[in-house]
């Protein structure tokens, strides 16, 4: 069967890298959280000062270090999930916190990041049979992608979503906290020059507002067996 490439794009928080790991698991694809590579650069960034205290960012440094990151994703054999390094170092838990994800928007609004970070992807999803997420993938990393999915829930239910999952991990915060956080991303994403989140003409949406996990499955494999039989 021909190995095609899958976009998944959307809001902050709607399950995207839970519904394309399983995917990519169940369809022997290769997964690629496009997301987890702007939260590296913004943890190399965070540990190298590159944020001033009023929040300006030092653009000589951040290049340089950009120049110099390497991120990988290796497979843990214990769980047999993929896990994000930068520069050999596991990074998968220290890229989730919420320092991290309050900066990272900021990061990921500034073109150089972007070219350098969707370089990578493309190379990565050269030969096809993969599955990228993120908020762009659709439009600019693949815009030639055979299945491409634009995800939507509700900002309150998606903040709820990111609060048990924050909760879970003994990271517990206050949920209007969460809920601002996942706001001003949405805000940020949708309004930066550079390949803004938006939805791609060809994308299919998928509200998942009221899905359950296992429906939420079918309904992307009934889709890509669409594309693939085609
Ligand atoms: O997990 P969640 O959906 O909350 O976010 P993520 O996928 O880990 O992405 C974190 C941030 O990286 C987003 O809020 C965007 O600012 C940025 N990002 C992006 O600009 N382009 C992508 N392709 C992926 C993520």
């Amino acid at each position: 069967m021909k190995r095609i490439t899958i976009a998944i794009d959307g809001y902050s928080s709607c399950g995207k890298s839970t519904m394309a790991k399983q995917l990519a698991k169940e369809i022997g694809y290769i997964y690629v959280d496009s997301g987890a590579m702007y939260r590296a650069i913004t943890l190399l960034a965070l540990r190298n000062h590159v944020f001033a205290t009023d929040g300006t960012i030092d653009h000589e440094l951040l290049r340089t270090l950009l120049k110099e990151a390497k991120i990988s994703f290796r497979r843990n054999e214990k769980s047999d999930v993929a896990e994000t390094y930068l520069n050999d170092e596991n990074v998968e838990r220290d890229i989730r916190t919420k320092e991290v994800s309050s900066h990272v928007s900021p990061i990921a609004a500034l073109p150089y990041v972007r070219e350098a970070l969707v370089e990578e992807q493309r190379r990565l999803g050269k030969d096809g049979g993969i599955i990228m997420d993120g908020r762009d993938i659709g439009t600019t990393v693949f815009p030639k992608a055979e299945m491409k999915v634009f995800v939507t829930a509700s900002s309150r239910i998606r903040a709820h979503r990111r609060y048990d999952e924050l909760k879970q991990k003994g990271q517990e915060a206050p949920f209007e906290e969460v809920l601002k956080n996942v706001e001003e991303r949405d805000y940020i994403d949708s309004h930066r020059e550079v390949s803004p989140l938006r939805q791609a003409e060809d994308a299919v949406v998928l509200d998942n507002s009221n899905l359950t996990r296992e429906e939420q499955a079918a309904w992307l494999i009934t889709l890509y067996k669409e594309r693939t039989e085609a």
